[in-house]
């Protein structure tokens, strides 16, 4: 029998949304009190999700490679870091009012029409400023505000120094992070596309000048690895070359990695060139050096940087509508088995035969146990087998395991592949090596 044919639905957003919410990946915000506009919450699904992109990214760019360390900073930072890094006074949108609705828009996401009213006239564009201002601690003078992080590349910069000092590091190397980063968005939306708070992942590399072309493409092509690792089809990707006039006031080039959203083509990473505008920017204001003298010739200079950064709520996101897929009247996420969040199920045959029960029992626990966990293992034993696959498929659990009365007999179950819909019988005591197999992928 030919396998019913694979497709994308034309409301995959809909879609999208209406499955995180359903089996908890990705709740609406402040949900009994009505919600607050844009934000989002994730839930046990979608945290798994989430640490999965996270720690997969960690070990890819940090753990596995000897030039590149880690940092975890304070998000507070003194409101110095934000003048010295040119974000108070630039980093900012566009911003018009609808004369009819008077709504606020980006003037560049609108297409001269109001997408409120369709009204066409708009007042001059003015800067408004993306920085969220908070006042720390209770004096109410100036003094005492500071931004939430617009980005976290600062904290690279202003610890540089102090990775030099603690690290063996030599040039080239980077120094990575992932938290979260604030921006008072004049348009979010899109589900989790645009929020004003998102996760994002950022990794600042410090070259000799002479070298920022030839590093600017070794990390392009490192960005195209991790999106074929996300289970992202590198014909949804579309590198862009950020024209003079539209880059950041930092970057002296920019590609940005635009995915097919189903909303359109829209940025999901971005590799900057920053030159050394940051660290200059920070030696001069703050009288600090952040020079680096190379050991074998001698040369002093200002490291130049650049910069592959990657939102974790955008990663999540385009992993989830990548990996999501309709057949016949089973809806599958294909996620990579390394990111699902759940690496198998097991299940009893039937639930009202104890003998079954406690040997999948027995099963599960030894396999959520095991030395070599294959990690998180969820256990169903509701309703019927095929009910219970159609809901493992849809939450992107690559194996189902289950215990029948063959299994009583001779020592096997059968694991039932996500993408093939295909079982086949594994002896119990090879079944954690299979999975630890399998899940590598
Ligand atoms: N340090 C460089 C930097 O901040 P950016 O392109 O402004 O560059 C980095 O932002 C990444 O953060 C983007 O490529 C995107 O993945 C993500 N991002 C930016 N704004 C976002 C928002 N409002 N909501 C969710 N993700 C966002």
């Amino acid at each position: 029998m030919s396998q019913p044919k694979e497709q994308k639905p034309n409301n995959l957003l809909e879609k999208i949304v209406s499955l995180a919410k359903r089996r908890g990946f990705i709740f609406p915000g402040s949900e009994i009190y009505g919600g607050l506009a844009n934000s989002w919450d994730y839930g046990p699904l979608g945290v798994q999700l989430k640490k999965n992109i996270k720690d997969l990214w960690w070990s890819k760019f940090v753990e596995r490679r000897e030039d590149v360390v880690g940092i975890d900073a304070a998000i507070f930072m003194n409101p110095k870091v934000w003048e010295a890094s040119g974000h108070v006074s630039e980093f900012s949108d566009p911003l018009v009012e609808c004369k009819k609705c008077h709504q606020r828009f980006r003037e560049d996401q609108i297409k001269g029409l109001c997408p409120d009213c369709g009204g066409k006239e708009f007042t001059e564009a003015k800067r408004f400023n993306l920085m969220f201002p908070v006042r720390l601690g209770p004096t109410e003078d100036s003094s005492s505000i500071t931004y939430l992080r617009g980005e976290i590349a600062q904290a690279m910069f202003v610890n540089f120094k102090n990775v030099l000092d603690t690290t063996r590091v030599r040039l080239p190397f980077g120094i990575a992070s992932q938290g979260m980063a604030f921006r008072n968005e004049i348009t979010p939306g899109n589900f989790i596309f645009r929020t004003r708070e998102f996760d994002l992942m950022e990794l600042e590399y410090f070259v000799h000048e002479s070298e920022w072309e030839k590093w600017f493409e070794y990390w392009r092509g490192q960005m195209r690895e991790w999106l074929q690792d996300l289970g992202v089809d590198l014909k949804n990707i579309h590198e862009v070359e950020i024209p003079d006039g539209e880059r950041a006031h930092y970057s002296k080039r920019t590609i940005d990695f635009e995915y097919d959203y189903p909303f359109g083509q829209k940025e999901l990473y971005g590799l900057a060139y920053r030159t050394d505008f940051d660290l200059k920017n920070h030696m001069e204001k703050s009288g600090q050096d952040l020079s680096y003298t190379d050991p074998e010739t001698g040369e002093k200079f200002v490291p130049h940087v650049v910069e592959p950064t990657f939102g974790l709520s955008r990663s999540v996101f385009v992993a989830l509508l990548e990996a999501y897929h309709e057949e016949g009247d089973r809806v599958v996420l294909k996620l990579p088995p390394k990111l699902a969040p759940y690496k198998a199920a097991v299940f009893p045959l039937v639930a009202n035969k104890p003998e079954l029960v406690s040997k999948a029992r027995e099963i599960y626990q030894s396999l959520v146990a095991s030395r070599y966990s294959p990690g998180p293992i969820a256990w169903d034993d509701r309703g019927n087998i095929g009910k219970r696959y159609y809901s493992q498929d849809e939450i992107g659990t690559p194996y189902c395991v289950t215990v029948d009365y063959q299994t009583l007999e001779d020592g096997t179950v059968t694991v039932r592949d996500r993408d093939t819909a295909k079982q086949e019988r594994i002896k119990i005591i090879e079944l954690e090596n299979f999975i630890e197999e399998k899940i590598k992928t």
